[in-house]
């Protein structure tokens, strides 16, 4: 796999995947102004250096939620990884756990809970949708715990599935080996009813979600589960504070990569108004448009412990497997190491928001 920056990897996975399955994993919601704003949002804050500090050692290492990491990149919660590999989630989580980095695997994978438990033993959190029947929810979270799962995410920005337009024109239907398996024998995919949707994929995505869904299905999750919760898909200091308020851990600032509510706001430009209302009572993580290593310097410089990337590992996974994304952290952590150096700072708790300017920042 020879590539020069994460960038190069969308045209090589392009050119393995049938098209559909590409535009799904690449695209947004109906315009998609939300996904090219969460690029150019990284490309508009600018650094402000410091010189001649002494960078012959520079520790990337990082904490979340009380574990080390060796530096702050994880990987976010994708669906279906074996829409691209074979291997799907069991080659992801082996190149997480060789990096040392965080996986965060998705509800709807198409390696079972269970299975990508078993397969490496790296840092790992479970993401959660909400079901209508809280009994599915409550088995998935059970099951999660006993596998060993360190953390909850909970998704809050998909009460309905976006309208991804490229979806839509290419008429997706799911392969048969994008199965969902951690909910065979819970709910009978086959009778989902597509036709409203125009993809069977939309179709039983959204079937499964739970529309009602308020800020007590948080405090809910903590009573019955010992593992620290976390909200996924905040962009605002209101709603950051009623998941504290609500017993969560921490708030993954996100906007699900372009893919819910075209219009929302890139997270990196709300990060720091949100750093300042939680004030350290959470955790902070951010993702959407992560592609450099300069961005992870830049999220953290605006109130991040941490970062997630999706896309550009699916495209590694895509490409080369468990390699391909092993390859990938490894070049997010060169490229971190590299920006730490030339901003003049040794540790990452030197990366402060001196350190960055930005058009919406005072
Ligand atoms: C996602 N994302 C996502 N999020 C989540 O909470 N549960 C999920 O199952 C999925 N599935 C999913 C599938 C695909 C194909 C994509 C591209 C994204 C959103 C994901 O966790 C993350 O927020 C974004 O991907 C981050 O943006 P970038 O790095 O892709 O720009």
């Amino acid at each position: 796999m020879t590539y020069l920056n994460l960038h190069d990897l969308e045209p090589l996975a392009r050119a393995k995947l049938p098209a559909p399955i590409f535009d799904f994993i690449a695209g947004g919601a109906e315009d998609e102004v939300t996904l090219r704003a969460n690029r150019a949002a990284f490309e508009a804050i600018e650094f402000r250096p410091r010189v001649l500090v002494g960078v012959s050692k520079v520790d990337t290492s990082t904490t979340l939620l009380g574990r080390t990491l060796p530096f702050p990149v994880g990987l976010a919660p994708v669906a279906m990884h074996r829409l691209v590999h074979p291997e799907g989630e069991t080659a992801t989580a082996r190149a997480a756990a060789q990096a040392g980095a965080l996986m965060i695997l998705s509800t709807m994978s198409t390696v079972s809970i269970e299975d990508v438990a078993a397969a490496a033993d790296g840092p790992k959190w479970f993401q959660l949708y909400c079901y209508r029947d809280r009994a599915v929810t409550e088995r998935l979270v059970k099951r999660a715990e006993t596998a060993g799962y360190e953390a909850l995410c909970l998704t809050v920005d998909t009460p309905r599935l976006g309208r991804r337009e490229r979806d839509f024109r290419n008429a997706l239907v799911l392969p048969p080996e994008a199965v969902l398996v951690n909910f065979l024998g819970e709910i009978d995919l086959e009778s989902v009813d597509s036709g409203r949707f125009g993809s069977a994929l939309a179709a039983s995505a959204a079937s499964l979600l739970d529309p009602s869904l308020t800020w007590e299905s948080v405090a809910w999750l903590k009573s019955i589960t010992s593992m620290p919760v976390l909200v996924k898909g905040v962009l605002t200091p209101e709603d950051a504070l009623l998941a504290i308020k609500h017993g969560a851990s921490g708030i993954v600032v996100s906007n699900h990569g372009g893919r819910q509510l075209d219009g929302s706001p890139a997270p990196i430009t709300v990060l720091a108004e949100i750093a300042g209302a939680v004030g350290g009572h959470a955790e902070l993580i951010v993702d959407g448009g992560v592609r450099r290593g300069t961005d992870v310097v830049k999220a953290l410089a605006l109130g991040a412990k941490a970062v997630l990337i999706g896309r550009p590992y699916i495209w590694g996974l895509t490409i080369d497997g468990e390699a391909g994304v092993t390859s990938v952290l490894e070049q997010l952590r060169l490229e971190f190491e590299l920006a730490m150096a030339l901003c003049g700072v040794t540790s990452v708790d030197q990366i402060t928001r001196r350190l960055v300017r930005a058009p919406w920042l005072a």
